[in-house]
């Protein structure tokens, strides 16, 4: 499945920037949002759940969607494509991984250098002054999602919704990383939603080799050098066994040294 040329490019990579979006999660049982009928746009309205707009007139809607999302996550396992995506991190010099996903399973899998484009659902803020909140207490009222502590304001999930800017830092050092790169590998995103999906533009703007692993075409696969048309759980894995034959590699969530032999991280 991986070709040689492929296998190379990545082994002797210097630079390495990973975007990854909700098909990454996918074999982890976390749904994905716009695959037909199983993705949750197709059986939630968006405008109804994740924006500003919705939380104003429904706080307690949005807020028990979310919490059910995050029941879900917490449960759910990091799966293989994840794991190897941490072992290419300890294998090449240079790595940054953009998720798009807030689901944290990248870190629970032992990823390190990683950037939350849209946030995360295993954080909670104010929903006025946007401080993350470590404990609250439950809602006072039934109908309402629970307050802050410090200013009474609704408490809100710590992830980006439609019309709402990323965070600032994070997509910064995605773009800076996504224009020094020489090789980007862009798994499971539909690559539709902006401005996460510009990162791959970038890089091959600035003549990276981009890489496209998804079961299904995307916006961006005319733009890939390189498409492995598959679930990033088994072809994430190859990629890492072809790029380095016979080093055993998955060490596993958890395992944060590198394993190219020298120092630890
Ligand atoms: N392995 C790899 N890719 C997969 C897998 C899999 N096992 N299963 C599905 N996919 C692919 C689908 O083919 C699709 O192209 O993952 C992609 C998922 O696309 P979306 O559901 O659009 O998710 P994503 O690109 O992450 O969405 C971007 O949109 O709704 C917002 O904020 C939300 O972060 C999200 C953003």
């Amino acid at each position: 499945m991986i070709p040689a040329a492929l296998a190379a490019a990545l082994a002797g990579a210097r630079r390495v920037v990973v975007l990854t979006g909700a098909g990454v999660s996918a074999e982890s049982g976390i749904p994905t949002f716009r695959d037909a009928l199983t993705g949750l746009w197709a059986r939630f309205d968006p405008l109804e759940l994740a924006t500003p707009a919705a939380f104003a007139r429904n706080p307690k809607l949005v807020w028990d969607w979310y919490a059910e999302r995050r029941a879900a996550v917490l449960a759910a396992m990091p799966n293989a494509g994840h794991v190897a995506l941490a072992t290419i991190e300890r294998r090449v010099p240079g790595f940054l991984l953009a998720t798009q996903n807030v689901d944290g399973l990248h870190a629970r899998a032992g990823s390190r250098a990683v950037v939350e484009l849209h946030g995360s659902i295993l954080r909670v803020r104010c929903s006025r002054d946007g401080e993350v909140v470590a404990r609250w207490d439950d809602p006072i009222a039934a109908d309402e999602p629970p307050r802050c502590p410090r200013c009474g304001a609704f408490l809100r999930p710590d992830v980006v919704w439609f019309d709402e800017m990323l965070p600032a830092e994070a997509i910064a050092r995605a773009e800076d990383a996504a224009r020094a790169c020489d090789l980007m590998i862009v798994a499971g995103t539909s690559a539709e939603v902006y401005p996460a999906a510009a990162l791959p533009h970038h890089a091959k703007a600035a003549g990276a080799m981009l890489v496209e692993v998804n079961p299904h075409a995307t916006a961006l696969t005319p733009l890939a050098d390189f498409v492995l048309r598959e679930r990033s759980g088994v072809a994430i894995p190859a990629l890492v066994a072809a790029a380095w034959p016979g080093r055993p590699h998955g060490g596993g969530a958890g395992s944060s040294g590198r394993d190219d032999g020298g120092g630890a991280k």
